[in-house]
C-alpha cells in the first residue's frame, strides 16, 4: 500500500512526548512489511538543527487561508530509519523555539499553524509518487484533513489515530473561515463542537477509520470518565474505532546495546544493572546505598499522576528510598520539585529537563518506574522500563493496565504492579508490594527477567494498521 503520514512530532527530531516516537518508529515497520510510505512534518527549528541531508525541493504549495493565500516550501530528507520525510516550511509559522507554545501557554496562533499544515499535506499528496492510497493523520494537528478530502472529494482514503484526547484543537468559531470548508461543515456531524472549531471531533467524524493508541483506551474514551467531552461523537463513531497498542522500538530501547549505559546488561547477564544504578545515583549527585530507586521520567502534567505522586513524596523518602525523577512541564509541578530537592538534600534527584541521556540512565538505572497516569493512551516510558529489567508500577488504566502484568504474590508471575482506583492509598499499597519484593533478592530477579522478556512488536502493531488500512479502502 502507498501511505502518507503525517504528524506534528518526529523523533529525534521533533519531539514532546510519544507522538514523536511513534511517527518515527511506525512508517519504518510499515516500510519493512513492504509498503511505501512516506511522512510529512512541519520544518520547525528542532528539524533545522538535527536534520544533516535535507535538500530543498522546487515545489512549493500554496493554500488559501481564508480569503489570504500562504506559500509553503517542500524539502525532503530522509529519516534516520530510511524513511522518505517531506518537510514544510513556513519560517513564520514553524522556525520557533517549541512546536506548540511556551511556559506562558499555546501559541496563539495555533489554529493557523495546524490548518495550514493539513492543508499542505493534502495538496502534497497529489505530487508523491506513488500516489498515497491511504493518509495516516495523528492527532488534532492533521484532524482537518479527512474534512478536506471529503470536502474536495479526493480519492483519498484517510485513517486518523487519536493519541491524547485531552488536547483536541478547539478554537474559537471564527477560525473556521480559515479552514475554507464549506458553511455546511460548521455542524453537529462536521467540525463543530459547541459553537467552536474542534479539530479532534473533526479527524473522528470524518476519517474513513479512527485508531487509538491501545485496546483498553479505545473503550474508555467512549464513556464520559475519559471522553473529554467527546465520548458521545465517539460511540456514534464507534463503528469504525478500533485500539492497536503501541510498539517499543528496541533498537533504541536495549540494554544490551544502549550507548548511553554505564554498562550493558540482558537477561543473560543482569549484573550492568546495577553498574547502571551506581552511575545513576552519581549522576544525581545521590549517595551509592543499598536502597531501592523510585524513577519517573515524563511529561510533568496532571494526566501522568503527579498529585498522587507529590502527595507521597515525604513517606517515600522517610523509608529508604530515593526518588529521580526527569521531566519538564507544567510550572507548578517544576517549582514544587524543585523545592522538595532544595528541603531534602541527598534523597532525591530531580531535574527538569528533557534528556534523551538521562531519559535511558533513569530507565535502566532504576529499580521501579513510577507511573501512575491519571488515564494513558498508551504510554511507552512503561515499555521501555520493562525492556530495561525496571518493573513499572502503574495506575489500572488505558495502555498501563494492557501493557503491564499485574505481579501475583503467589505464583511470582508479572511484570509490575498495578493499582486502581486512583487515590494515594492504592499507589501506596503498589509502592509497598514493589519494596517487598525488592526485599527478597531471588524474587525480585525473576521480576525483572520476565519484564525483560516482554515485547511489543512495531511490526505486530504495523500488521494491526495494515488492517485498518484495508477496511479504510473497502467503501
Ligand atoms: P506521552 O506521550 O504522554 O508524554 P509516552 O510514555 O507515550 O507519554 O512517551 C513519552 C516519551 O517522551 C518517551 O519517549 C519518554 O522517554 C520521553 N520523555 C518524556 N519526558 C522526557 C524528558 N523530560 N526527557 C527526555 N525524554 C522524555
Ligand atoms: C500520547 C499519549 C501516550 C502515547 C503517545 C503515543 O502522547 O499520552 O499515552 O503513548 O501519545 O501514542
Amino acid at each position: 500500500m502507498n501511505i502518507l503520514f503525517a504528524a506534528s512530532e518526529l523523533s529525534p527530531y521533533a519531539k514532546t512526548g510519544g507522538l514523536g516516537d511513534v511517527s518515527a518508529a511506525l512508517p519504518a515497520a510499515l516500510r519493512a512489511r513492504g509498503h511505501s510510505v512516506s511522512v510529512v512534518l512541519p520544518y520547525y527549528r528542532s528539524a533545522r538543527q538535527l536534520l544533516e541531508n535535507v535538500t530543498a525541493t522546487d515545489l512549493s504549495i500554496t493554500v488559501p487561508m481564508g480569503a489570504v493565500p500562504h506559500t509553503a516550501r517542500i524539502h525532503t530528507a530522509v529519516t534516520d530509519r530510511g524513511v522518505r520525510l517531506y518537510l514544510v516550511e513556513k519560517e513564520e509559522y514553524y522556525d520557533r523555539s517549541n512546536l506548540y507554545g511556551t511556559a506562558t501557554g499555546d501559541y496563539s496562533d495555533n489554529a493557523s499553524r495546524f490548518i495550514f499544515f493539513s492543508k499542505v499535506v493534502v495538496e502534497l499528496g497529489k505530487y508523491i509518487r506513488p500516489v498515497p492510497q491511504i493518509l495516516h493523520l495523528n492527532d488534532w494537528q492533521t484532524g482537518l484533513v479527512p474534512a478536506i478530502v471529503r470536502a474536495q472529494r479526493l480519492p483519498y482514503r484517510t485513517v486518523f489515530t487519536i493519541h491524547n484526547l485531552a488536547f483536541q484543537g478547539s478554537f474559537w468559531a471564527f477560525d473556521f473561515d480559515l479552514t475554507n470548508l464549506p458553511g455546511e461543515y460548521f455542524s453537529p456531524p462536521g467540525v463543530e463542537f459547541y459553537g467552536r472549531l474542534n479539530l479532534m471531533k473533526a479527524g473522528i467524524n470524518l476519517a474513513h477509520q479512527v485508531t487509538t493508541v491501545s485496546p483498553r483506551y479505545s473503550r474508555e474514551i467512549q464513556t464520559l470518565e475519559f471522553g473529554c467531552g467527546l465520548d458521545g461523537v465517539l460511540r456514534e463513531n464507534a463503528h469504525k474505532l478500533s485500539g492497536i497498542m503501541n510498539g517499543a522500538d528496541y533498537t533504541k530501547w536495549n540494554p544490551a546495546t544502549d550507548e548511553y549505559l554505564a554498562q550493558n546488561f540482558s537477561t543473560r547477564a543482569l549484573a550492568g544493572k546495577e553498574a547502571c544504578k551506581k552511575a545513576l545515583l552519581s549522576a544525581f549527585k545521590l549517595p551509592a546505598g543499598d536502597g531501592p530507586v523510585l524513577g519517573m521520567v515524563s511529561r510533568l502534567a496532571n494526566q501522568k499522576g503527579f498529585d498522587l505522586v507529590t502527595s507521597l513524596m515525604d513517606e517515600l523518602i522517610a523509608q529508604d528510598v530515593r526518588v529521580i525523577i526527569l521531566g519538564s512541564g507544567d510550572s507548578f509541578y517544576e517549582d514544587y520539585f524543585r523545592e522538595f530537592a532544595r528541603k531534602h538534600p541527598g534523597k532525591v534527584g530531580i531535574k527538569i529537563a528533557f534528556s534523551e541521556t538521562l531519559a535511558h540512565e533513569i530507565v535502566a538505572g532504576s529499580d521501579f518506574l513510577l507511573m501512575p497516569s491519571v488515564f494513558e493512551p498508551c504510554g511507552l516510558t512503561q515499555l521501555y522500563a520493562m525492556a530495561n529489567g525496571t518493573p513499572p508500577i502503574v495506575h489500572e488504566t488505558g495502555g498501563l493496565a494492557d501493557s503491564v502484568e499485574n505481579y501475583n504474590e503467589h505464583t511470582g508471575q508479572g511484570t509490575g504492579f498495578k493499582f486502581a482506583p486512583y487515590e494515594t492509598n492504592a499507589l501506596r499499597k503498589a509502592v509497598q508490594r514493589a519494596l517487598a519484593v525488592y526485599a527478597d533478592k531471588p524474587k525480585l530477579e525473576a521480576l525483572r527477567l520476565a519484564a525483560m522478556s516482554k515485547r511489543f512488536s512495531w511490526d505486530g502493531a504495523a500488521a494491526g494498521y495494515e488492517r485498518v488500512y484495508e477496511k479504510a479502502m473497502t467503501p
